[in-house]
């Protein structure tokens, strides 16, 4: 077990990782190589570009293109050590308690087993069933309806494996409460013929419960209330509440509570992705994220994937000083990975607070963005190159296209290529200070053989394991998410006078109340 207060308190969690000798040394490696240009890190060690790279199963990470050298691993593989990451994994995977502020186990990883434990076979026998059924022509399409872990993962799965959805029936994905999102996922749809699955672990958000509500309406104007009910399922821990929308039981499957929203693509949640793909292609998505699991908890650190992504990420974090990070997908496909990385890493590891309850006393999680490309290269790739701050950049590809156009992978990979070269090592100076090129900008590649179910499952299962090993290391707990009550508070109580059920809170601040009368005022008279 890694340095910690009282072990039952923290359950393992490391504290005050800032005070070891461990953290200290890399300290003091940075400043050692402070002024040390990638292009002399290359030119000093040409191969490194060969022996900096780990790679499993067909996946491959190339971290030589980061502002390190083999010192800077074995410093933090040793700060891996000292904060106890061996055995954080083994807790994690073995269902021990790792959430420790709800105290709850966070088992993904049981979802993914070979041998689940006996209600996750059951399940996925039950998802598996109801997906046959599905598939076999009675639904146009197949309606997803939830938001955050509800949501990104099946929708950022189904639009990655659209190459595999081998049926007529289409997946949507409803999340927003804005009407709009409503008007835009049913367009086209016929009633009759659309399959809506409820998707919310507590069954109380309100912005799926309103889009539920409207769903139904649709239905049932177009079917009847008698057959309405035949057009849902839900997945959900709280079944008893499912009721309103789903009265056959059999159509309600079970998320667990120790099973995390956004750790949750593997479980029932998934169910709109199995029904697009079927159940062999969710099986290997599945398989993909074991491989992983497995690799995770045996891999040496400096042939541990996960592992090396997630303390390069603390390199750059807090030794470089770099906030942000960008996750980079060269494969349209991927479009929604970024946006689904930005809920794992960042509702997991946006905390102040370690689990201990102690303050965090040093920076925690980055921001992360991204888009595909090439398409991004045209938006923001100028300020990666030439802007006054750093972004590590962690780029995605795949060797092999799910299309037949290959002339256009060449070009996708070429420019992959160009652009973390570029970044790195920039160019021989010219005079002209507008057109320098200054390099030394990081990057991480990570090249898969081809976007398949199983290599999305291992791509996951990466990045879930990369964001525990950075919670591990700062000693924070990334399995619960406090932060995003409050808001979730004020705005029932603000809408609730909107709707008259309330009277104006009156120690409200006079922005907020300025803008809710203006509100107030004036959506009366918009008609469309
Ligand atoms: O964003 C807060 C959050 O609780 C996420 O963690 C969760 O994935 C999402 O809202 C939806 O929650 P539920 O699945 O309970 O509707």
């Amino acid at each position: 077990m890694g340095i910690c207060g009282s072990p039952n308190a923290t359950h393992g969690y490391a504290a005050e990782v800032h005070n070891t000798g461990e953290w200290q040394a890399l300290i003091a490696h940075r400043e050692a190589l402070e002024g040390r240009h990638l292009r002399d890190l290359f030119d000093h060690d040409p191969s490194r570009g060969e022996r900096l790279v780990a790679e499993t199963d067909g996946l491959l990470l190339d971290y030589s293109k980061n502002r390190l050298t083999d010192e800077t691993i074995e410093l933090l593989a040793a700060l891996a050590d000292r904060t106890g990451l061996r055995g954080r994994i083994e807790a994690l995977l073995d269902g021990e308690p790792v959430n420790t502020t709800e105290n709850r186990r966070a088992w993904h990883g049981a979802l993914r087993q070979p041998k689940p434990p006996p209600e996750v076979r059951q399940e996925l026998d039950r998802l598996a069933a109801f997906a046959a059924e599905a598939r076999d022509g009675r639904w146009q399409a197949v309606v997803n309806i939830g938001i955050g872990g509800s949501d990104l993962g099946p929708a950022m799965a189904a639009a990655a494996l659209d190459a595999y959805a081998d049926t007529e029936l289409e997946a949507r994905f409803l999340s927003n409460v804005d009407g709009a999102h409503f008007h835009e996922v049913t367009r086209g749809l016929d009633p009759a013929r659309t399959l809506f699955i409820v998707v919310s672990k507590t069954f109380t958000t309100v912005e799926t419960l309103a889009n539920a509500r409207t769903a139904r309406v649709w239905i049932a104007d177009a079917v009847g209330e008698h057959e309405a009910s035949s057009h849902f399922a839900a997945v959900t821990a709280n079944p008893a509440k499912a009721q309103e929308f789903v009265t056959d039981r059999g159509s309600v499957f079970a998320m667990w509570d120790w099973v995390g929203g956004r750790y949750s693509l593997g479980s029932a949640v998934g169910l709109s992705l199995m029904i697009a793909v079927g159940p062999d292609a969710f099986a290997e998505l599945l398989a993909g994220m074991h491989h992983i699991d497995a690799h995770f908890r045996t891999a040496p650190w400096a042939e541990n994937l996960p592992a090396l992504l997630g303390l390069i990420g603390i390199w750059n974090r807090n030794f470089w000083d770099w906030p942000t990070y960008a996750v980079l997908p060269y494969s349209q496909a991927l479009t929604l990975f970024p946006a689904y990385i930005q809920q794992l890493d960042m509702e997991s590891n946006g905390k102040s607070v370690r689990a201990d309850g102690t303050p965090a006393g040093i920076a925690t999680g980055p921001v992360v963005w991204g888009q595909p490309g090439t398409t991004g290269q045209h938006a923001f790739h100028q300020l990666l190159h030439q802007g006054t701050d750093v972004v590590p950049v962690e780029f995605i590809g795949f060797c092999r296209a799910n299309h037949g156009l290959g002339q256009h992978h060449d070009l996708l990979m070429a420019n992959l290529f160009a652009q973390a070269e570029a970044l790195a090592f920039g160019a021989s100076d010219t005079g002209d200070p507008h057109r320098r090129f200054s390099g030394n900008r990081p990057s991480s590649i990570i090249l898969s053989d081809q976007l398949t179910p199983r290599s999305l499952g291992q791509l996951v299962a990466l990045y879930e394991h990369k964001v525990f090993t950075q919670a591990t290391v700062w000693g924070i707990n990334p399995f619960d998410q406090w932060g995003v009550e409050l808001g979730k508070t004020l705005a029932t109580g603000i809408a609730a006078e909107l709707t008259g059920a309330a009277e104006p809170d009156p120690s409200r601040d006079s922005s907020t109340q300025s803008l809710i009368n203006r509100y107030a005022g004036s959506r009366g008279s918009v008609t469309r």
